[in-house]
Order: structure tokens, then C-alpha cells, then sequence
């Protein structure tokens, strides 16, 4: 793909110097990109909120936000994590790049700029941000069948969003890595997305079901991995789908695992899944308090079901008033 080829892609230019930005400026319309430009790091911040930026070129030093602190926002935001940021340093300045890879830069680009590295960084940041786009795209299209689940159910608002914020609180007090609450915050709204294949007079049934309907039920977690599966980026979300309803003594379902052999994401969604749904009204019953959930929870432990030490973790983070100010995309 060549610049011409992509002339919709839209770079943002931060630098306090007038001519530089007017040379990179320039380069870059020629090849019919489109140009936005900021003069310190605060109003790049300030492009960034207000519209579409594919890719950054931030000069290191700038007033009020350097090109590290903006780059380090940017990464650290779940929505713009994904821009690829393109670091403008003096020459020679190693130490400059290694703290512009430690705040997240994707390259490089030495002063003074030459023509032909800067398109050719260009050219090859957009080509990856476009297949970027287009799975996050398909993860988009998941997301919005797994909603769509839940929105045919009443009393199951806000269901998906509460355990993606139960699981990721629990995720992070368990010094869980970062790949693992992302799987966990995602998992929390897609693990039920296999119901889409469930009959919908077996789904929303407010009685109990049939053992013949159960069978279809129980069906659900390997549905859900099957449609999840081509997606790279979901494997360690896979076995979260698939393990979310095995218990600890073995009598869960699909694959009656027990114990540690059940992945620690897929029991952590399990103990706030169910926590989850003992607090929230259902046709048959009141919402419980939390110390009945819990109270019940304990029960179940001593059953064999559910992980005693997430319980207790569970708890103690609802108690110390977590998960606070839970924010990020899916
Ligand atoms: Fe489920």
C-alpha cells in the first residue's frame, strides 16, 4: 500500500517548531495524506479526543507535554493504544529511545527528517494500524452479537460490563499479567456469546429446563470457543469461554475438569458470574444482599464447587469498595 493508495489516513504532526512542521507538513500532503498539527504535546492530547488520528509524529521535546509523556498517554489508553506513535529525536540520542520505548514509541525517526524514511516509516505503520483496524473491527462485530444476547433478557442488565469489572478487580489483586485482564475484560462480555445458537424458548424459559433442553444449554461454552476461535488476539480468552461453567469437584460442565486443571481466568469469571447472578433480581427470586451471596457462595465452597480463595478475594475487594473507577475499552 502507498501513501496514494491510503489517502484518507490521517497524520498527526506535533512540534513546537514552525519549520519542521511545515516541512513534514508538506511531505506528507504531497503523498495526499491528511495533516493535522499541534504545537505542544497538550493540544496533540487536544487531536487526539477530537477526531480520528491513524498515526503520531511526535517531536520529543515540546512545551507542556513532552513527546514521551504524550506517548505514554496514549498507550496507556485502551483507546488509543493501538495508534502507532512515531518518536522525532535528535541524532544519536540513544537515551532518548530507550525511554521512547519504554513510554510505548513504535519507531523512530532521527532530526533532520529525510523525505524517503519518514514516507516509508508512514507507508509501513498504517499498513499494520489497517489490519489493527480491520480485527478490531471483527472483535467489534463479537462484542456486539454478545450485547445483543444480553439485551434480549431483562433481567440480565449491565450483567456483561458489572463482570468485566468484578473479574478485571480480582485479575489485578492477583498481580494476574496484563494479557490475562485483558482476556478476563473481555471475557466478561463475550463468554455467553455461544447462546446465540440456544433456542430462545430454551433460553429465556422461566422454569427449569428439560434434561433434553439442558443438554442444548450446556452446549454454550464450546458454541461460544468455536465462534471465537479464528481470532488470534482471543486465545486466552478461549479457555475462559469454554471453562466458565466447570466446577472445582468436577461435576461442571463441557469438559468436567477439576480443580487447578481449570484455567485460574476461567474460575475467576465462574466466582463473579456467580456472584453476579445471585445479586440480580431474576423471574423467580429478589436480588440477594451481598452477605447472602456470599453466605450462599460459602455453601457452594464447602460443596466443592467454587474456589474458596476467590470467594475470599471477592469479598474483600467488594468490601474495600473495588472495583473503583474501572475504566478502559473492551
Ligand atoms: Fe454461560
Amino acid at each position: 500500500m502507498s501513501g496514494t493508495e491510503n489517502p484518507r489516513a490521517t497524520v498527526l504532526i506535533a512540534d513546537d517548531s514552525d519549520p519542521n512542521r511545515e516541512i513534514l507538513t508538506e511531505f506528507l500532503r504531497r503523498e495526499n495524506y491528511t495533516v493535522v498539527s499541534a504545537e505542544d504535546g497538550e493540544q496533540a492530547l487536544t487531536c487526539f479526543r477530537q477526531g480520528r488520528v491513524d498515526l503520531a509524529l511526535l517531536d520529543v521535546m515540546m512545551p507542556r507535554l513532552t513527546g514521551f509523556e504524550v506517548c505514554k498517554t496514549l498507550k496507556s489508553n485502551p483507546e488509543t493504544r493501538l495508534i502507532p506513535v512515531v518518536l522525532v529525536t535528535g541524532l544519536s540520542q540513544t537515551q532518548d529511545r530507550v525511554r521512547g520505548i519504554d513510554c510505548g514509541a513504535d519507531d523512530f525517526l532521527s532530526k533532520p527528517v529525510v523525505k524517503e524514511e519518514l514516507l516509508a516509516r508512514v507507508r509501513s505503520l498504517l499498513r499494520l494500524k489497517h489490519f489493527t483496524d480491520e480485527l478490531e473491527n471483527a472483535e467489534t462485530v463479537l462484542f456486539s452479537l454478545a450485547l445483543s444476547i444480553e439485551a434480549k433478557d431483562p433481567y440480565t442488565g449491565g450483567h456483561c460490563d458489572r463482570l468485566s469489572k468484578y473479574s478485571v478487580t480480582l485479575a489485578e489483586r492477583l498481580g494476574l499479567k496484563e494479557e490475562l485482564r485483558v482476556a478476563l475484560r473481555r471475557a466478561g462480555v463475550i463468554h455467553d456469546i455461544g447462546k446465540l445458537a440456544v433456542p430462545e424458548h430454551i433460553l429465556l424459559k422461566p422454569g427449569p429446563l428439560s434434561p433434553e433442553e439442558w443438554l442444548i444449554m450446556k452446549q454454550h461454552p464450546v458454541l461460544g470457543e468455536r465462534i471465537c476461535s479464528p481470532l488470534k488476539s482471543f486465545r486466552h480468552v478461549l479457555p475462559i469461554i469454554r471453562h466458565h461453567h466447570e466446577k472445582l469437584d468436577g461435576t461442571g460442565y463441557p469438559d468436567g475438569l477439576k480443580g487447578e486443571k481449570i484455567p485460574l481466568t476461567a474460575r475467576i469469571l465462574t466466582t463473579v458470574d456467580i456472584y453476579d447472578a445471585l445479586t440480580t433480581e431474576r423471574p423467580y427470586r429478589e436480588a440477594l444482599s451481598s452477605e447472602e451471596a456470599f453466605a450462599t457462595l460459602r455453601e457452594e465452597v464447602t460443596r466443592g464447587w467454587w474456589d474458596p480463595d476467590l470467594v475470599n478475594e471477592l469479598e474483600a475487594a467488594l468490601t474495600a469498595g473495588e472495583p473503583a473507577f474501572l475504566k478502559g475499552a473492551l
